[in-house]
């Protein structure tokens, strides 16, 4: 191994083009690959910013054996002159294609074992290998331009708000378990034994409380740490650019956001986004694509035709509609290709989602080719064509169910069919806010209602008389935002009075007790002159993933989880020793 000795890079392995032609150049980095010609010696050397050719050539270089003796991840600095490369040989793929470096220096700054798989990222290696050796998966041109989209996000996310008058504060990342939400990992204390800190959930408590202090507008990109189910989407440890604002209403945070939103699309993606954002309520989500986040890069809306087949003869229908249930479905432009064991297996995947059946029907020239026909007059099947918009060769798809089941339901066909037909537009970016949420929702388990956003959020005003009378009733001052199919975003306005906070714990069957003993100090935060506020809180990964035109957050992420929650590469969760468990008296049974 040799050493740097004063050796100073001149370039980055991304830079050199025609223009440096008869230059010195000294580059540093990795051996990307090798090429032996015979006489020559061709090397790719890799850096963060790209990859140069480099030639060895006996003529040039002393020790031309060390050249021979390089192997791929080798970590080599070299002395050498840039030259065009010959005509025909351009590689109009490389930024520094026209160029290559002719070497007469070599060092072999550390040599490296053969890596467990070739870092380039065209080539399939198992997300457990990538993961256990993330180190060298974070070498791949696309991880690595990944860091950068993040890198590039926070830096703009920083800019804005700055801009804007918002403060960055930092909050306990040890802080006090609070129920509600979803499980919280805990961190036993050694100096008060028997006693726990929790990590944030997220900063909720105390951004309020930065409101009551008068801070007036925070920020923050913050650690969040939740115990819970994971998914592609989802992380026990996960970053939030968390804000919270005084003195605003429900469409000043939802403006301060479409600005931020306007600068991450021109400087990351080069699209200037139109304002103001579509907004959308919850109920009409529902309703019309069967989600809470709803994907609006291609159409495919509900139909309900729950008012249109109460008079037919099917009584699946039939007996649904008289039961106040929904009857609502889809048409596939088209979809009268289907063969019948491509129908039975959309049936039986709905079914795995929880249908209890699927009514499908072609539409042909002459009303429907289906045995259900029959159940339906020639009126009645106009009018649900009408009502579909369908034409000859299109498949209907139809749910009947109760609740929002039969909406839900379709709105996971409409998801599943548009990918399988490819009915998603690439490259399109469909940011929409959805509002008024319903405040709370009824937990069958427990017997109660529960927040569903968070128990601070306020209820919309014209709603609070139905606070007694009909809970289910209730809609809130919550909005999230969403981009293509994915929660990036949620928040709210709060609730600012005590007394109003009270009755929603109330509501919420938590008693004063409880209440004092978890969340006593907000309460009594609130006594001392809390002024009106909201906020909300990002999904960074979510929104660098979707940036980044990524399918999972581990993408984006330098060191996740699995979907396990473990880290591959640390082995974290770990045992700890016997002494590490005394001293926090602590026992594992
Ligand atoms: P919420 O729980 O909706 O709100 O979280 C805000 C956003 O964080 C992202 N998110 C996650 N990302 C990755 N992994 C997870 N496990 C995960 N959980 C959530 C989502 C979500 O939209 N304190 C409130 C915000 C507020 O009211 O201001 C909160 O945490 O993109
Ligand atoms: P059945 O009367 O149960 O034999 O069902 C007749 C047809 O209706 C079958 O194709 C079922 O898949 C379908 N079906 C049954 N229940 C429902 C439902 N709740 N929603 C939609 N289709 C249903």
């Amino acid at each position: 191994m040799e050493k740097l000795s004063g050796w100073k890079r001149s370039h980055t392995c991304g830079e050199l083009k025609k223009k440096d032609d008869a230059a010195e150049a000294i580059l540093m980095g990795w051996v990307h690959n090798r090429r032996d010609h015979g006489g020559l010696i061709f090397i790719d050397l890799r850096d963060r910013y790209g990859l140069t050719q480099v030639v060895f050539d006996p003529d040039l270089l002393n020790d031309f054996q060390k050249a021979k003796d390089l192997r791929g991840e080798y970590v080599i600095a070299i002395k050498g002159k840039i030259r065009k490369r010959p005509e025909g040989m351009h590689n109009p793929n490389l930024p520094t294609g026209d160029i290559e470096v002719a070497a007469h220096e070599l060092k072999v700054l550390n040599k490296a074992k053969t890596p467990p798989f070739e870092i380039d990222e065209n080539i399939e290696v198992s997300e457990e290998l990538r993961l256990k050796y993330r180190y060298l998966d974070l070498r791949t041109q696309n991880m690595q331009k990944n860091m950068l989209v993040r890198h590039k996000v926070s830096k703009i996310v920083r800019n804005y708000f700055d801009k804007n008058n918002f403060l960055e504060i930092e909050t306990p990342i040890l802080m006090r378990s609070t129920p509600e939400g979803a499980r919280d990992y805990l961190v036993p204390s050694r100096i008060h034994q028997g006693k726990f800190y929790a990590l944030p959930q997220s900063p909720q408590t105390y951004k309020q409380l930065l409101m009551v202090a008068g801070m007036d507008r925070y920020y923050q990109i913050v650690r969040c740490f939740r115990d819970e189910d994971l998914r592609a989407d989802r992380q026990p440890e996960f970053t939030q650019i968390d804000v919270e604002m005084s003195f605003v209403e429900r469409d000043d945070v939802l403006n301060i956001m479409e600005g931020l939103m306007s600068d991450v699309f021109r400087e990351v993606l080069g699209l200037e986004l139109e304002t103001p954002v579509n907004r959308m309520s919850y109920n009409d989500a529902i309703s019309q694509y069967g989600s809470d986040k709803p994907d609006l890069r291609f159409g495919m809306k509900i139909t309900n035709i729950t008012d249109l087949v109460g008079d037919c003869d099917f009584k699946v229908f039939t007996d649904c509609v008289k039961n106040n249930g929904i009857v609502c479905g889809l048409v596939l432009k088209g979809g009268a290709k289907f063969s019948r064991k491509q129908i039975d297996d959309i049936t039986e995947e709905m079914k795995q989602e929880g249908a209890k059946g699927l009514v499908t029907i072609k539409v042909s020239e002459d009303g429907w080719s289906s045995p259900l026909s029959k159940f339906f007059s020639e009126e009645k099947i106009t009018e649900l064509n009408t009502a579909f918009h369908a034409e000859n060769n299109d498949l209907l798809l139809i749910f009947a169910d109760f609740g929002e089941k039969a909406f839900t339901l379709s709105g996971t066909l409409r998801l599943k069919l548009a990918r399988q037909e490819n009915l998603i537009p690439k490259d399109v970016f469909a940011l929409t806010w959805i509002l008024d949420f319903p405040l709370l929702e009824y937990n069958e388990e427990e017997g109660r209602y529960v927040a569903r956003h968070h128990p601070f959020t306020s209820p919309n005003e014209e709603d609070i008389d139905h606070l007694d009378s009909d809970p289910g009733k209730i809609s809130a001052k919550a909005y999230d935002l969403v981009l293509n199919g994915y929660e990036i975003a949620g928040g709210s306005i709060r609730i600012h009075s005590s007394d109003l906070q009270k009755r929603i714990f109330e509501l919420l069957k938590i008693s004063n007790e409880e209440a004092q003993d978890k969340f006593g100090f907000l309460m009594e935060a609130f006594e001392y002159g809390a002024p009106p506020h909201g906020g909300i809180a990002f999904g960074f990964d979510r929104l660098v993933m979707l940036l980044a035109d990524e399918n999972s957050i581990r993408n984006v992420i330098a060191f996740p989880k699995t979907n396990s929650a473990i880290s591959l590469m640390d082995g974290s969760p770990s045992n700890v020793s016997d002494k590490q468990l005394k001293e926090l008296s602590l026992r594992i049974v």
